[in-house]
């Protein structure tokens, strides 16, 4: 049996498995648990909806990874999510990424769009990566189409490479968590189901459900029935909980300042710090330039500027339900005062 556990994407709850950085968050210090890092702009999908900003077409150099990944080491940083940006798969220098930085101690996720796989890559994700995730966002050539304008041959050439990392992870007996995502909103969730289907058929472990970025289009009483019809031992159904159920909330924020942007960043393929994956290339959100002032991560990390911006991010502005916001709401509890607190 597949023993690969999946989380419940429970954000709030992880925050306080860090006691030691909200330690340093009070008193100032390594704060970094988790960092996006964009490989590369260039992309061979066009999604219409794509969020990931990708009009530069930048690339960032061997040596500049190696850069960051030693900064990201020394700044304590401990998960690095591989996305983009454009396709990480296109980078040249995409397996040795995975393996420097498994080997400066840190775990590591992708996300793809699978086009670009080969057994290769397949076994170097095997080897080296926490998670895989395939964002599929169809379960029908037609619908692909729509959320990734790519044709009916592209869909089947992703299928098959699922199917093909599938089998690496069989074989090598990998305990990568390989699943399937799928953005939801009111021009998709009529493929979910298909979606859930082609992804047991194609030996992933786990199809996942997420919004598209401030769409609240309900899918519980689908999920349910998914689940109840699909789930077994070895392939699951999966959706982001913690932004679902938020779509009923009228206030759905419940916290005044983004302090999840000490936790959690986001470093662009032209070498660019920002505080959050939603706002990339926005001149508001830069942290720092680490190609253009020529600094190292530690030195833009440190600098006076992440202060800057954190004191002026109006979050009354942000997209709802975003990465940072469950832990952001349990981290304005944690500085609120409390009355009596000695005496429990
Ligand atoms: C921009 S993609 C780049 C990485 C890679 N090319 C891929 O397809 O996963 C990074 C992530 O953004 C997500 N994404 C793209 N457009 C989105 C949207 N409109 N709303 C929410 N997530 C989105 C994708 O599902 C993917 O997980």
């Amino acid at each position: 049996m597949d023993k690969t556990v999946f989380n419940s994407f429970n954000s709030s709850e992880k925050i306080l498995h860090h006691i030691d950085k909200l330690d340093h968050f009070f008193n100032g210090g390594k704060t970094l648990i988790v960092t996006e890092f964009d490989l590369t702009n260039k992309c061979n999908n066009n999604c219409p909806l794509c969020v990931g900003v990708k009009e530069n077409g930048s690339q960032l150099t061997w040596d500049e990874i190696v850069m960051i990944v030693k900064g990201l080491k020394n700044l304590g940083n401990r998960g690095v999510i591989v996305s983009g940006g454009g396709e990480p798969l296109l980078h040249p220098d995409f397996i040795r990424t995975l393996e420097l930085i498994k080997n400066a101690g840190m775990e590591i996720g992708l996300n793809s769009n699978g086009l670009a796989l080969t057994r290769e890559k397949c076994e170097a994700i095997a080897k080296y990566c926490t998670y895989f995730r395939v964002s599929l966002d169809a379960g029908t050539p037609e619908m692909y189409l729509k959320t990734h304008g790519m044709n009916a041959k592209a869909f089947e050439k992703v299928c098959e490479n699922m199917k093909m990392m599938a089998e690496v992870k069989r074989e090598t007996g990998s305990a990568v968590s390989f699943t399937a995502g799928f953005l939801t909103g009111a021009g998709t969730v009529k493929d979910m189901e298909a979606f859930v289907a082609l992804c047991k058929e194609c030996g992933v472990g786990a199809a996942q459900f997420r919004p598209f970025t401030g769409d609240r289009t309900d899918i519980s009483a689908e999920y349910d029935r998914l689940k109840a019809k699909y789930e077994d031992d070895n392939f699951k159904v999966k959706a982001s909980l913690q932004k679902y159920t938020k779509f009923c909330e009228s206030d759905c924020r419940g916290y005044s300042k983004c302090r999840g942007m000490f936790f959690s960043t986001v470093i662009t393929a032209d070498a660019k710090v920002f505080a959050c994956l939603h706002h990339r290339q926005e001149p508001d959100f830069l942290i720092g330039d680490m190609r253009g002032e020529g600094k190292t991560l530690e030195e833009v990390w440190n600098s006076y500027r992440k202060w800057m911006v954190y004191e002026n991010i109006d979050v009354t502005k942000c997209p709802p339900y975003c990465r940072n916001d469950s832990f952001n709401a349990v981290l304005e509890s944690l500085e609120a005062d409390c009355v009596h607190k000695e005496f429990m």
